[in-house]
């Protein structure tokens, strides 16, 4: 029998590798960068499978130059990439990979959240650049984390596995979520609040939530006008959820304390206003990226491949 044709956008770790070239016959070479839109469509022509990722932007017109894919695997829990619609109508099964990445993006969180907070760049370049005179009492002060009240905007998975990490830094956390979520167990409280409340009583603020139309610029001037002068915003979700035209505009006027970004509007371009900011620390979207955590994506995804190529329910299919 021959090997099912899959379009394969980009190259994945080296075990996910063996695993796809064992099973499949890939319709193309898996590009180094992101793949321009006509690569894509060359690539889908006559894939029945496709994995992608969130570079690749998949809409109608690419869906229509692909009569035999069957099933699209999105690597990666976000799917805004993709025109579900579109996908829908002509049948096509299209899954993410939840789960296996919850707990490497909550980590992530945290590490921009304490070295934003610590100061973490602006300490590492003064030791490497060999402009450390020692010790001072008023040198890099930064912003006391624990005790802090953590508002989480997004009570998904991701944002449960942030919260849940609070627990160590004996943080109150305010949440802000289209449903109620289940108190934790170990004596943490959580407590659900307005968008607004969250805002405006929030030490460290982190996002959650996909993107949609409705969370597009959920963050803008007015929300950031709510935010303490004090605070800080985290966004490991994705860019355009925060307006950033408006959020150089605080940042710039000491409105707010300073933001950790994993992701960006234009990727991978950065807001000029972001780049000069010392109370900024930003990330290259690196949420997912430990090895363990891409491995069990890509298996994710060849399971949910292989699961409509041989008539099987895809275990993560979204809709
Ligand atoms: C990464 O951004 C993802 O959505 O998995
Ligand atoms: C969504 O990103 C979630 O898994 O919480």
């Amino acid at each position: 029998m021959p090997l099912p044709a899959l379009y394969l956008s980009r190259m994945l770790p080296p075990p996910v590798m063996t695993i796809l070239k064992d099973r499949f016959r890939l319709t193309g070479e898996p590009a180094a960068t992101p793949p321009a839109r006509g690569q894509i469509m060359e690539g889908l022509r006559e894939a029945q499978a496709a994995i992608c990722t969130l570079t690749e932007r998949i809409d109608r017109e690419v869906l229509d130059v692909a009569p035999h894919l069957r099933v699209i695997a999105n690597y990666a829990v976000g799917y805004d990439n993709i025109d579900l619609e579109a996908a829908k109508a002509k049948g096509i099964v299209v899954a993410n990979t939840p789960d296996v990445l919850t707990e490497a993006t909550a980590d992530l969180t945290w590490a921009l959240l304490l070295a934003l907070a610590r100061r973490v760049p602006e300490g590492h370049w003064l030791v490497q650049q060999g402009a450390w005179t020692g010790w001072e009492p008023t040198q890099l002060l930064g912003a006391e984390v624990s005790g802090k009240t953590l508002g989480i905007i997004g009570m998904g998975r991701i944002g449960q596995a942030v919260a849940r990490r609070a627990l160590g830094f004996n943080m109150p956390v305010l949440y802000s979520s289209h449903r109620a979520v289940g108190q934790p167990s170990q004596g943490q409280s959580w407590r659900r609040v307005s968008l607004e409340e969250l805002l405006s009583s929030s030490d460290f603020i982190s996002l959650h939530v996909p993107l949609t139309p409705e969370t597009h610029h959920l963050i803008g001037a007015n929300e950031l006008k709510l935010m303490r002068p004090t605070a800080y915003l985290i966004n490991t979700a994705r860019g355009p959820i925060i307006d950033e035209a408006a959020l150089v505009e605080a940042l710039r006027e000491g409105r707010l304390a300073g933001a950790g970004l994993d992701v960006y509007e234009q990727e991978p371009a950065l807001h000029a206003g972001l780049r000069s900011l010392t109370q900024v620390v930003t990330l290259p979207h690196l949420g997912s990226a430990t090895l363990g955590t891409r491995v069990r994506m890509g298996l994710v995804c060849i399971e949910n491949v292989q699961a409509v190529l041989e008539g099987r329910p895809a275990p993560n299919r979204l809709y």
